[in-house]
C-alpha cells in the first residue's frame, strides 16, 4: 500500500511524477525512508515506547532515539498488503495480529486510493477486536517540480494553522501547543519552504529542517506550488494534525530512474493525530475501542 508514483500535468500540459519512490520492491525493503509508505500502526513518536491502556502495560519496540516511530521494527509499510482493484481505486487491506510490534487486538485495516478527477484521495478505515490505539497515515514525498529535480526550497507553501507542537531534541512533542505566530513555522500566509528552513527556531534547528505537527486550524489545509512546474498542490483532511517533514534525513541518491533525491529534496505533509496523543489526554484521542469504525480521509488535489 505503497504510493510509488503520481503523475499530473505542468503548466505547459507535460505530465510529472511529483512523489518520490524506487523502481524495484528491493529498494523498498533496503530503504528506511517510508517513501509513499502507509504507515501504522501508529504513526509518529510514542514516547519511551510505552503506553497504558485499560490497566495493562504495552511496550514497543524502539527505534527512534529513546522512542517509538511509524509502527515500530515491522510497521505496516513493511507488509505485501491484499489489493483488488475497484474502478479508479485500489483497496488495500491487512489484519495486524493482536499482539503485532506489541500492539493489543487483532486489527482489520483497509486503505483506499485512487483518483477522483485530479484528487488523489486516500480512506482509511479499521476495526478491533479489542482496545488498541491508531494513528494511520501516508508518508508521501512530493516535489511539485518533478521528483529528482533538487531541492524544495523554492517551494511556495501556506498552512492553515495557528498552533504547532512544541517538541523536545527527540522530536518529541512536549505538551505544548504554541502559537505558529512570529516563529519560522508561520504558513498562513503563503512563503517559500526555504524562506526560514535555516532559522534558530529550536523545532527546525533541531530537526535541520522542518519536522513537526501544525494543529490544523482550516481547511483545506494546505496549498504548495512547485516554482518550476506551476503544479499546485492542495491538501485535506479530516484529521486533526499534519507533520510537515522537509525529507532531513533523507540522503537516498536511487530514486526512481537513478534520479538523486536528497536531503530536503521533497517535502511530506503527514495527516494524523498529534504524536505521542496517548500520553497527552487532553488531545484528540487515537485509541481505536472494540466495536467502533474508524474512518478518515486524505485528498491531495493539483491545480
Ligand atoms: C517523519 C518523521 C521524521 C523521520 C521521517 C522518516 O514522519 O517525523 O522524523 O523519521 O518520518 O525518515
Amino acid at each position: 500500500a505503497t504510493v510509488q508514483s503520481l503523475i499530473v500535468p505542468d503548466k505547459n500540459k507535460n505530465p510529472v511524477d511529483v512523489v518520490l519512490g524506487h523502481d524495484t520492491i528491493e529498494e523498498y525493503v533496503a530503504g528506511d525512508c517510508y517513501l509513499g509508505a502507509t504507515i501504522g500502526r501508529v504513526g509518529n513518536r510514542i514516547g519511551e515506547g510505552k503506553f497504558e491502556l485499560n490497566g495493562e502495560e504495552y511496550e514497543l519496540f524502539i527505534n527512534n532515539g529513546p522512542n517509538h516511530l511509524h509502527g515500530g521494527k515491522k510497521g505496516f509499510d513493511r507488509f505485501v498488503w491484499d489489493s483488488k482493484q475497484e474502478g479508479d481505486f485500489v483497496v488495500f487491506k491487512r489484519t495486524s495480529p493482536d499482539g503485532e510490534e506489541g500492539y493489543p487486538g487483532n486489527l482489520e485495516v483497509s486503505v483506499k486510493m485512487g483518483w477522483k478527477e485530479n484528487s488523489f484521495t486516500i480512506e482509511y478505515s479499521a476495526e478491533t477486536d479489542k482496545d488498541t490505539v491508531l494513528n494511520l497515515t501516508n508518508h508521501s514525498y512530493f516535489n511539485l517540480n518533478g521528483a529528482g529535480s533538487g531541492n524544495i526550497h523554492n517551494h511556495v507553501l501556506e498552512i492553515n494553522a495557528e498552533r504547532f507542537t512544541v517538541c523536545d531534541e527527540n522530536c518529541l512533542p512536549t505538551g505544548e501547543l504554541a502559537p505558529v505566530e512570529n516563529t519560522a513555522m508561520d504558513f498562513r500566509k503563503p512563503k517559500t519552504i526555504g524562506k526560514d528552513i535555516e532559522n534558530d527556531e529550536p523545532c527546525v534547528k533541531l530537526s535541520r529542517g522542518y519536522d513537526s505537527t501544525f494543529v490544523i486550524s482550516g481547511h483545506p489545509f494546505a496549498k504548495a506550488t512547485g516554482d518550476l512546474s506551476g503544479i499546485t498542490l492542495v491538501a485535506d483532511t479530516d484529521q486533526p494534525g499534519v507533520q510537515l517533514y522537509t525529507a532531513n534525513f533523507l540522503t537516498d541518491s536511487n530514486g526512481k530512474g537513478g534520479l538523486d533525491c536528497g536531503l530536503r529534496s521533497a517535502f511530506c505533509l503527514e495527516t494524523q493525530h498529534f504524536p505521542d496523543s496517548i500520553h497527552h489526554p487532553e488531545w484528540p484521542s487515537v485509541i481505536l475501542k472494540k466495536g467502533e469504525k474508524f474512518e478518515s480521509f486524505t485528498s491531495y488535489t493539483f491545480i
